[in-house]
């Protein structure tokens, strides 16, 4: 069995005070999880977050990563400079990404690259759009995606990264895909995961992605290849990310 991983991606939310209130109540309210947990927190309070959850069930990690190393990249945070806050995570090629700050395959591929090469577990986002699912384009999208990364990193990495289903017109909107939909994509990207390395692909933790809140998250990771859910609005809420982390 794979162990499940309950991610939150912050997004551009959060503040000094916000953000130690949030870590507090998720760690009051930790009972002896038996999954893996992160919190992928803004860039700034990487040093606040990393202190906050010292010690704790807590992983952190980055909502982005510089596919280069160092160098006149203005804006850019490297692999390295995350590990040194202790990021065990980085989210990478997520769909707002890809949509407002145009990250191509390529790019999402060079920077998983990246941080695989800095020891950095990338959560590696992919997803279709609404207008892509309508013309029955889900696969293929999703399959050209995926396989950029894979194309990349090699067999050899498939035990270095997670993935994330986030199909675009669930994130944010409160449709969420319904498990049956969800397993039908996460079991496409499986068999690709599969036909690269037998072992590896088995392992490798598919998250899902858009509008999982506390009451759909049980039927959607008792899928067979939802192994967790990566978290935006829902992560914001101690009580709800608690309750996301119990039904794993
Ligand atoms: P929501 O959970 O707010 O739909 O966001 C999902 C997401 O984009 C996580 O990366």
């Amino acid at each position: 069995m794979r162990r499940k991983l309950v991610a939150g991606n912050w997004k551009m939310n959060g503040g000094l005070a916000a953000n130690a209130e949030l870590l507090a109540g998720i760690k009051a309210g930790l009972d002896n999880p038996r999954c893996d947990i992160a919190v992928c927190v803004p860039s700034p309070y990487l040093s606040q977050c990393a202190k906050d959850v010292a010690g704790s069930a807590i992983s952190l990690g980055a909502q982005d990563v510089s596919a280069q190393d160092s160098g006149a990249y203005t804006g850019e945070t490297s692999a390295k400079m995350l590990l040194e806050f202790g990021c065990r995570y980085a989210i990478v090629g997520h769909s707002e990404r890809r949509s407002y700050h145009g990250e191509t395959d390529e790019a999402v591929a060079q920077k998983t690259v990246r941080a695989i090469a800095n020891g950095v577990v990338p959560i590696v986002c992919v997803g279709e759009t609404l207008s892509e699912r309508e013309a029955g384009k889900t696969n293929d999208v999703v399959g050209r995606q995926v396989d950029a990364v894979l194309a990349a990193i090699g067999a050899d990495g498939l035990g270095k990264i997670v993935i994330a289903y986030e199909p675009v017109w669930a994130i944010g909107t409160g449709k969420t895909a319904t498990p049956e939909m969800a397993q039908e994509v996460h079991a496409e990207i499986r068999a690709k995961l599969v036909k690269l390395d037998a072992q590896a692909g088995e392992k490798v933790q598919i998250l899902y992605g858009g509008s999982m809140k506390p009451d759909n998250a049980k039927a959607l990771m008792s899928m067979a290849d939802i192994d967790g859910g990566l978290i935006g609005g829902a992560s914001l809420k101690a009580a709800d990310f608690l309750a996301i982390i119990a039904a794993a």
